[in-house]
């Protein structure tokens, strides 16, 4: 792919790795050269449309947009558009792609960034689509990555707490399949990774693939320890989010237990997984990782509207 140009970005699987120095790449460049990138999207507009909530995703998309010089428009929750009054998302995407340049969407459903794309005559980007794939976030991740540890390859990386549902371990399982990493899922049984997650990264053969329920036992030889929430909303059952709720913590009296190198990541929002006693530790760099989110974002939004090239 390389050129992002005019692309929609549905899929972390949509990436080669490439692809993925070209952003890294890029975003680094832009945040070295503020200035230069500061009016690069003026007289263009974003369409924000989140029919889930949203804090990081929405706001830095936004923030990207405005720190490259172009505008926003949009809604944050659906209960303030149409679709409360029953418009289809097929509707409410051919109108929104008559006002914007892009669209940024957040929905509910597994397959909806996809379905939206097929109506819109501008580029959208997946900002979350329900329990399935939230690629931009995998960016930012790999971001976050390379430039805490250096490196991506032959690196440790634990992917910690609801990987059934999480939609940004979805998505950055697909991005690793690109490096030569070992990776450790760790869960409870009943939320371990969804097996067409596991078949697309064993086909990709890159990975060595770990599967364990044993947290505390797999700390000592991890270099990233990426934790996850449990994501509530996408419980059929409410009895059995109370039964893995708080199933993995990490607390002070872990740390001792760390690679002196080791770096905690978590997509936030945080619930209980992580103790705010480990916020001042060395090793926490979870809100850096938010700013490492504005950096990959600029990079995407003027790779995509052929801006930056
Ligand atoms: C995540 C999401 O919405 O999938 N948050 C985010 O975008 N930074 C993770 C979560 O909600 O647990």
């Amino acid at each position: 792919m390389i050129s992002l140009e005019g692309h929609d970005i549905l899929s972390a699987k949509q990436f080669t790795r490439e692809d993925l120095e070209y952003l890294l790449d890029w975003s680094i460049k832009i945040e070295q050269d503020k200035k230069k990138f500061s009016e690069c999207m003026k007289g263009k507009i974003m369409g924000t449309l989140f029919y889930e909530p949203s804090t990081r995703t929405r706001l830095s998309f936004e923030s990207a947009m405005l720190r490259l010089g172009g505008s926003v428009t949009g809604f944050s929750s659906a209960t303030v558009s149409s679709v409360k009054k029953g418009e289809t998302l097929a509707d409410t995407i051919r109108t929104v792609a008559n006002y914007t340049d892009l669209i940024v969407l957040r929905h509910n459903n597994d397959g909806a960034a996809k379905h939206a794309a097929t109506f819109s005559d501008v580029p959208v980007i997946n900002a979350g689509s329900g329990s399935g794939e939230h690629p931009t976030q995998s960016l930012l991740d790999l971001l976050t990555i390379r430039q805490e540890c250096g490196k991506v390859d032959g690196l440790n990386i634990g992917l910690i707490g609801d990987l059934k549902f999480g939609r940004t371990v979805h998505s950055l399982t697909y991005l690793l399949a690109n490096y030569d990493v070992n990776l450790f899922l760790i869960s409870p049984h009943s939320l371990k990774m969804q097996n067409r997650v596991m078949d697309y990264v064993q086909g990709m053969g890159n990975v060595k693939i770990t599967e364990t329920t044993e947290f505390l036992k797999t700390l000592p030889n991890l270099d990233v320890i990426y934790m996850t929430r449990i994501q509530k909303e996408r419980f059929p059952d409410p009895e059995e989010y109370e039964s893995v709720k708080d199933v993995f913590k990490f607390e002070k009296k872990h740390l001792s237990s760390l690679k002196s190198n080791a770096k905690i990541m978590h997509p936030l929002p945080r619930v209980n997984e992580i103790s705010p006693e480990i916020d001042d530790s060395s090793h926490a760099i979870y809100f850096k990782q938010t700013y490492y989110g504005l950096m990959m974002r600029k990079a995407i939004i003027g790779l995509i509207m052929g801006v930056i090239k």
